[in-house]
């Protein structure tokens, strides 16, 4: 399967954010990667419900919604009255992980299950068979434009092992840190998205950007 793309908004230009989605829309990316911060699970700020909707009225591919917020649970119906179409909460703010996950699919989305860089991939042994995607981080969550850390690389391969033996539909999505230097050596490891904020908005043709990140992850099919 050709690796998806999901350009992060947290980088977006939100003066002119709808001209931002325009360009997602138009570009090669399947995603929107939409980064909710409370300021308390972690040392950031993002945006609420009414900057969401904004984004869903203007996009035409899915919002894939990475919460890092404390005590998710309480917002599972708000995001799916907003549209999120895939929400991940972060395993490190759930005391109940199983009944969240099954919370978010009977509200009609698709869960995922975020992990800190800290955090080991044996903690979800016992979930995987459950989720339709894991947001491994690959920095520290809470800003856009940090540096890739490279032991994500080995915990790619061991989640893609667990995935295998546990007959999971688990995608692997990498957030954090992604640019075109390390692009095609994680979808080697395994990675079936790719976020990517800074990489895509930083550059001086973003679509273009886009176009990159997939023909160099394609590569990859091409030698397999
Ligand atoms: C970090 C966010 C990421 C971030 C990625 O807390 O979860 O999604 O926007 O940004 P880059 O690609 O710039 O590292
Ligand atoms: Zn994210």
């Amino acid at each position: 399967m050709p690796v998806i793309i999901a350009p992060s908004i947290l980088s977006a230009d939100f003066g002119n954010l709808n001209r931002d989605c325009q360009m997602i829309n138009e570009s090669e990316a399947e995603w929107f990667h939409v980064d909710i911060m409370d300021g308390v699970f972690v040392p950031n700020i993002s945006f609420g419900f009414p900057v969401i909707k904004a984004i869903k009225k203007a996009a035409q591919k899915p919002l894939d919604v990475h919460l890092m917020i404390v005590d998710p649970d309480r917002y599972i119906t708000h995001f799916a009255e907003a549209g999120a179409n895939i929400l991940s909460v972060h395993i490190e703010a759930c005391n109940h992980l199983h009944r969240t996950i099954h919370e978010i699919k009977r509200q009609g989305m698709k869960a995922g299950v975020a992990i800190n860089p800290h955090t080991g991939i044996s903690l979800l042994h016992d979930i995987i068979a459950d989720i339709d995607l894991v947001c491994m981080m690959s920095v520290n969550p809470g800003f856009g434009g940090q540096k890739f850390i490279e032991n994500t690389y080995h915990k790619i391969a061991d989640l893609k092992e667990l995935i295998i033996s546990k007959n999971s539909q688990a995608l692997i999505e990498i957030d954090g840190g992604v640019a075109t230097g390390n692009a095609l050596k994680l979808v080697q490891q395994g990675a079936d998205v790719l976020v990517a904020g800074n990489t895509v908005f930083s550059a001086p043709d973003p679509k273009a950007m886009v176009s990159e990140l997939k023909k160099i992850t394609s590569s990859d099919i091409i030698s397999a």
